[in-house]
């Protein structure tokens, strides 16, 4: 049976270049659970976009001098190249910025209105007198009133790590010229999470059994401690998705609340671009479709509870306004947050430099040589350390020396032995048939570890299989057998040649590059995945690029090898390169300064 699934991944800030962390985090984990669902046959969607307002973006645009435009389109574009180069496959990676994101937002707004889950309530907040505007949180900088920190936010504390509550900062001080704010009363719309809290609760209760424990301890340790307060959804902004109700001119929609319904409106723009524009409810509106939602740790209460809420809160309304038909929305089926990742011992500081950007790192070396690194050490339950010795010894000593040259070396000798074609085994022995059953055995065990999610385990129980052919290798020694009785040697290679061609396919949603050249290498002439493409969408706020996933190529399929005796191979060639020692220090050298 297939299944629709959704992979769901945070929307990355148009405010800094990605680097590993980042990769690590969500957008790499999300692509191997896509691909490996691509190639079971299930019905993936994978979205994602630049998340394109919100003050991150807008403070780094009045940094620079540059409009915020300019700003979010410039990481925009970044963003669509890196994933290019590192065979991250969206089907569609967007903006928050577009017509349709804009409408879809609005009307879950709308829905959450009529169904009674908003309210409105004036505050006091900072208002810069100078700039004749309110101040984002963000904006607002002065002494914690509970640390006494001088340089604390005006909505949280870095030094005591508290949300604050911003009309209390003392001596507060405007970011954007130093000057001092003052309060004025402002009027917002609030999403009344409280009244929703015991659906909340009850939706993360049902998932605790499959969950990991650092995302329910989260989120329903919260819910069970402090409860859920209500949140104020509407900001004094003019960057961002407007409020759809008049009089509410010059505020838009709160960042986040918009930003996570981007995956809904991403999956809509999707089916819209491919042509079939009621395509998304496959995803969105099918209770058997399994939606994933990949996210770093600091996201964990936005995707867990509130999102939930919002789905929730919108009941059938979000529907009947949309497509006259009362239906709801599926809720998350599950949210494999990511701790993180630090770097040599130190949290990641992009504005230090502290960081390996993940364009830089491909201009020296190979998309799957960071896909193993970031796999195999992936902060699934626990932070996690990027090392730049422990980079070189995986890739050398496990990369390359088990899996690697395992490939090359067979290929190899097959090649110059056989006339490049893959000879006939004649009958099998009972130890060329143990070595092929474990190896199939892996399209289950590999596949249990990642439809639970459990990345590292996955790719490690992969390596493994690579390990039981290298000491059936050592066993049958084709290399000395073939003086003797080149038919035993053959039958060898053979055996040893489909094991790889399976390993190529469990291996393909950790390091598609090698899976795919090794495809090419082993005879075949087509490709175990489809192509990315990018292309340009004009709406009425302008033009963007989306990058789009074309699965018409692609053939990979999740099953064990058939291959064919006689098959022509190609020349050999190595699928990775082994890295020097000496590009430890380089790469220490290029770093700035830990935070
Ligand atoms: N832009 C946010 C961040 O980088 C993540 C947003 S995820 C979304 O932390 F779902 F809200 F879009
Ligand atoms: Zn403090």
């Amino acid at each position: 049976m297939t299944r629709p699934i959704l992979i769901a991944i945070a929307w990355p800030y148009a405010n800094a270049p990605i680097h590993v962390g980042n990769i690590t985090g969500s957008h790499l984990p999300g692509d191997i659970v896509a691909r490996y669902h691509r190639l079971r046959g299930n019905q993936v969607l994978m979205v994602s976009g630049t998340d394109s307002h919100g003050t991150p973006v807008s403070l780094r645009a009045d940094a620079e001098g540059k409009t915020v435009e300019e700003v979010y389109k410039h990481f925009h574009e970044d963003f669509i190249s890196l994933f290019q180069r590192l065979g991250i496959q969206y089907d569609l990676f967007t903006t928050t910025h577009t017509q349709n994101h804009f409408q879809v937002a609005q009307t879950i707004f709308l829905a959450l209105q009529q169904n009674g889950c908003l309210y409105t309530e004036t505050r006091p907040q900072w208002y810069s007198p100078s700039n004749k505007r309110f101040l984002p949180d963000r904006y607002v900088e002065g002494t914690c009133y509970l640390c006494g920190y001088t340089g604390a936010r005006s909505d949280q504390c870095d030094k005591c790590g508290n949300v604050l509550e911003p009309e209390k900062l003392i001596n507060p001080r405007s970011k954007i010229d130093g000057s001092t704010p003052e309060l004025r009363e402002t009027e917002h719309y609030y999403l009344d999470l409280s009244k929703l809290e015991p659906e909340v609760a009850e939706f993360l209760r049902q998932r605790k059994s499959y969950w990991r424990e650092t995302v329910t301890g989260q989120s329903l340790g919260q819910i069970e401690s402090e409860g859920l307060k209500p949140r104020a959804i509407t900001r004094d902004l003019d960057w961002g998705v407007p409020v759809p109700l008049p009089g509410w001119e010059g505020k838009c929609l709160y960042v986040w609340f918009e930003a996570v319904i981007g995956y809904l409106s991403a999956s809509i723009e999707w089916a819209t671009l491919s042509g079939q524009p009621n395509a998304w409810r496959t995803w969105w509106t099918n209770p058997e479709a399994h939606s994933f939602y990949f996210i770093g740790k600091d996201n964990i209460f936005f995707h867990a509870a509130f999102w939930p809420a919002q789905l929730m809160g919108v009941g059938t309304q979000f529907m009947q306004l949309y497509a006259q038909e009362a239906t709801p929305l599926t809720l998350p089926y599950n949210v494999p947050a990511n701790m993180f990742m630090n770097l040599e011992g130190q949290k990641i500081s992009g504005s230090r430099n502290w960081a390996v950007w993940g364009h830089d790192f491909l201009d020296r070396y190979d998309p799957d040589a960071l896909r193993y690194y970031l796999t195999i050490n992936m902060p699934e339950m626990h932070d996690s350390d990027w090392d730049w010795g422990e980079f070189v010894s995986r890739n050398n000593d496990e990369l390359v020396a088990i899996w690697g040259n395992l490939a090359n070396r067979v290929i190899s000798f097959c090649y110059k032995n056989w006339d490049g074609c893959i000879p006939e085994p004649g009958e099998l022995t009972e130890l060329d048939r143990e070595l092929l059953q474990k190896v199939e055995a892996g399209f289950e065990s590999v596949a249990a570890e990642l439809e639970a999610v459990h990345l590292r385990a996955a790719l490690s129980e992969a390596m493994r299989l690579a390990t039981e052919v290298n000491r059936y290798l050592d066993i049958t020694a084709p290399w000395k057998q073939i003086k003797t009785d080149r038919q035993a040697a053959g039958r060898a290679i053979y055996v040893a040649l489909r094991a790889i061609d399976s390993l190529k396919i469990l291996l393909a949603p950790f390091l598609p590059f090698s899976s795919e050249k090794l495809h090419r290498l082993l005879g075949y002439n087509t490709n175990l995945f489809g192509q990315p493409t990018t292309r340009i969408v004009s709406d009425t706020l302008g033009e963007h690029t989306v990058l789009q996933y074309d699965p018409q190529s692609a053939t990979g399929n999740w099953a064990a090898s058939q291959l064919p005796a006689g098959q022509k191979l190609l020349e050999p060639q190595p699928l990775f390169r082994k890295l020097e020692p000496q590009i430890i220090s380089e790469e220490r050298a290029r770093l700035g300064q830990p935070s």
